[in-house]
C-alpha cells in the first residue's frame, strides 16, 4: 500500500500529535517489525530533521549474552554493536528507562558516532516486561529534547511491537 506523510506543522506538540496520529495509521497496516521501524525512524526525521533518528535491537551474541545491535535508521553512519550498560543506549537499556542527555560531552561514556551530535534522547522499547530494542535521537544542539520529547516519543515506542 502506498503511503503518503503529511509533514507535520505548528508547535511540537502539535507536530508530534500529527506525527503519531500517522505513525498509527502506518503501523497498523503492518506486522513487520524492521518495516515498521524503517517508517518510524524516516517520519520522525521528516518532521524534525534532528541528525540521526534509529533503533537498535536487543539481539543474542554467540557467546550467550546480548547486546544492542544497530537496526533501520536515518542519517549518518553509526556504530553497530553496544554493550549493556555502555553509552546512553546501553544505559537506557540496563535502567529500563529514558535518558535525556542536554549536553552529551557531560555524559560519561557517551559513545560519539559522530562530532556533530550535541544532545540526545534515548527511550526503551518493551515486550511482556523486557527491553527488546531501544529509539535513539540525535540532535546537533545542545539541549533539543525535554519532557514532550519524551512522552511523544514515549507513546511512539509503545507502539513497535
Ligand atoms: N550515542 C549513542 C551511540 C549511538 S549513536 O548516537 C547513533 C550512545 O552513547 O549510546
Amino acid at each position: 500500500m502506498a503511503e503518503v506523510f503529511i509533514k507535520p506543522q505548528g508547535t511540537k506538540e502539535e507536530q508530534y500529535a500529527a506525527l503519531y496520529q500517522q505513525i498509527c495509521g502506518v503501523l497498523s497496516s503492518e506486522t513487520d517489525t524492521i518495516a515498521n521501524m524503517a517508517n518510524v525512524a524516516a517520519m520522525i526525521q521528516t518532521t524534525f530533521n534532528f541528525w540521526w533518528t534509529g533503533f537498535y535491537r536487543v539481539l543474542p551474541t554467540d557467546d550467550g549474552e546480548e547486546q544492542l545491535v544497530l537496526g533501520p535508521f536515518q542519517g549518518p553512519l553509526a556504530c553497530t554493536r553496544i554493550a549493556l550498560g555502555r553509552g546512553v543506549c546501553g544505559t537506557a537499556w540496563q535502567r529500563k528507562q529514558t535518558i535525556v542527555v542536554p549536553d552529551v560531552d557531560k555524559f560519561e561514556g557517551h559513545i560519539a558516532c559522530s562530532s556533530e551530535s550535541k544532545s540526545e534522547i534515548v527511550v526503551p522499547i518493551f515486550k511482556d516486561d523486557k527491553v527488546v530494542a531501544v529509539l535513539d535521537i540525535d540532535s546537533a544542539q545542545i539541549a533539543t529534547f525535554d519532557a514532550t520529547d519524551q512522552l511523544w516519543l514515549e507513546k511512539i515506542a509503545e507502539r513497535i511491537f
